[in-house]
């Protein structure tokens, strides 16, 4: 058994603003964002869209530097991108278009120098674990939207990264594929324990796949406004009483903020 840290992603009081042209102080999108994530959790940061919750990935990533608190992984601060953190975006552009299923899997293990025998292995075995095994001859171009995002969570498990950072990566799915992309993630967080970072603007996606979710505040000067456990056993069912009492218990959250924020 792994040993748990309740502090494995820990942001204090992080700040941040675009920078503006004329303001030597830039608005914020984000302001005393906290959050405290344990390793092996399945975090589901929510909110709607445009309350700052790419830019919260980003910071995480390391593409953006926070203009104020700190921000720290596995006890390390976070400066700058690094392999200990794999991010899954919505677009399906990201796979190389040039390489087989197998080779975009098996790229992230060939730059870290693991022999051809050893890195396909690990590579089958990914592909296995998203139910593509029979398609790591196909090249990008000859896959589904679902197909791809697969091949992606593929390609960033292979790195054995500590977290995985997934921005809203079924949103631009059918219904029906998000569904069962929704039911395999949970399957595969299951069997990898990996740490989980995900966004969504989806409340039936958050209860369905977080152990906690995090509602953001509308911004701007975003920050958690609550965290809600999710204790509905696993698998859950979207059409459990449980499932639609939290669905509801969320939404009149978000819709409480939305108003006080009209009035203000
Ligand atoms: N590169 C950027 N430059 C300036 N403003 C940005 C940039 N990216 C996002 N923003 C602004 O920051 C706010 C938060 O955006 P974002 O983090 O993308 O929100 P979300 O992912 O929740 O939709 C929005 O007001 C957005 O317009
Ligand atoms: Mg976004």
């Amino acid at each position: 058994m792994r040993l748990t840290s309740p502090d494995f992603l820990v942001a204090r009081d992080v700040g941040f603003g675009y920078p503006a042209k004329g303001r030597a102080t830039p608005p914020a999108v984000l302001a005393g964002f906290d959050l405290a994530m344990t390793e092996g959790e399945l975090f589901c940061l929510l909110g709607p869209s445009g309350c700052g919750k790419t830019t919260v990935l980003n910071l995480l990533a390391g593409f953006l530097t926070p203009t104020g608190g700190t921000l720290t992984l596995d006890g390390r601060p976070i400066a700058g991108p690094g392999v200990d953190r794999a991010v899954v975006f919505q677009s399906d552009d990201s796979l190389f278009g040039w390489l087989r299923s197998i080779d975009n899997v098996a790229f992230g293990p060939r730059m870290a120098g693991v022999p051809r025998d050893r890195r396909n292995a690990v590579a089958r075995e990914y592909l296995k674990l998203v139910h593509l095994d029979g398609q790591e001859d196909k090249y990008p171009g000859e896959l589904s939207g679902g197909m791809k995002q697969r091949v992606q969570i593929a390609r960033v498990l292979a790195n054995d990264p500590k977290i995985l950072l997934m921005d809203e990566p079924f949103g631009a799915l059918d219904a029906q594929t998000r569904t069962r992309l929704q039911d395999e993630l949970v399957d595969i967080w299951g069997k990898t324990r990996k740490t989980i970072f995900f966004i969504t603007h989806d409340i039936a996606e958050a209860v369905l796949l977080a152990d906690r979710i995090g509602v953001m505040t509308q911004g701007p000067a975003a920050r958690l406004r609550e965290i809600i456990p999710v204790t509905l056993a696993r698998p859950r069912r979207r059409g459990s009483p449980g499932f639609g009492e939290m669905w509801e218990r969320i939404n009149a959250l978000i819709e409480d903020d939305a108003a006080t924020e009209s009035l203000t």
